[in-house]
């Protein structure tokens, strides 16, 4: 497994505003919904091109277009759909399947409760959008989905991530494995508190997202 803390001025500035607690629930939305782009980019860097030529007004170009089958773009809910949109904008031509996983406050594994994905995911890459890379039992969980269905790449993007998280998907997902797993994040916290919550982090995802409910 490969980290990557996207080291950028407008990176830093947006997950500062977003990690501030005066940041109301419509600017968190919009900010996470900017990160994600920024985001995205490095998420991208490898996904699959196929070279091709196009006409211009005023001649042949050389160029690429993204290779087929479209990639998957899976949101785990909730806090994972607040970076939606500022996925697929980058990429349109994606599916997108969704994965519900709830966190036991007392033990923090979490377990899953909805799952739409396609059976089959030969030969395609997949982006995983989860806000929080905290122990990493979520993500565990649902890149291991993805692999064991066929992915061919997987990439999980995540706001903020904890040195605990990192390093059990480090374990889980080792370098040498056929499909490279990736995660790509605006910054690596201090760690977690008994709670499970990144320190200094940025507190729930979900709730600063949607509200406390
Ligand atoms: N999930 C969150 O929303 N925040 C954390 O700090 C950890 C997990």
């Amino acid at each position: 497994m490969q980290t990557l803390v996207a080291d950028h001025p407008l990176v830093s500035h947006k997950l500062t505003a977003l990690r501030d607690v005066r940041t109301d629930s419509p600017t968190f939305r919009r900010l996470s919904d900017e990160l994600v782009t920024l985001l995205a980019y490095e998420a991208t860097r490898h996904i699959r091109i196929e070279r091709v030529q196009v006409q211009t007004p005023i001649g042949r170009a050389d160029g690429a277009r993204l290779a087929g089958p479209p990639p998957l773009v899976v949101p785990v809910l909730r806090a994972g759909i607040g970076m939606l949109d500022g996925m697929t904008r980058l990429l349109p031509s994606a599916e997108v399947g969704f994965v519900g996983l709830a966190r036991d406050d007392e033990t923090l594994v979490a377990s899953t409760y909805a799952a739409r994905l396609p059976a089959d995911l030969t030969g395609r890459e997949a982006f995983v959008l989860d806000p929080m890379l905290a122990t990493g039992g979520t993500l565990e969980t649902v890149i291991g989905m993805l692999v064991s269905r066929g992915a061919a790449a997987v990439t999980a993007i995540c706001l903020l991530a904890a040195p605990e998280g990192a390093a059990r998907l480090a374990g889980a997902f080792p370098a040498d494995l056929p499909v490279p797993v990736r995660v790509v994040t605006a910054g690596m916290d201090d760690g977690l508190n008994d709670r499970g919550y990144i320190v200094p982090g940025l507190g729930d995802a979900g709730d600063r997202l949607f509200g406390e409910i």
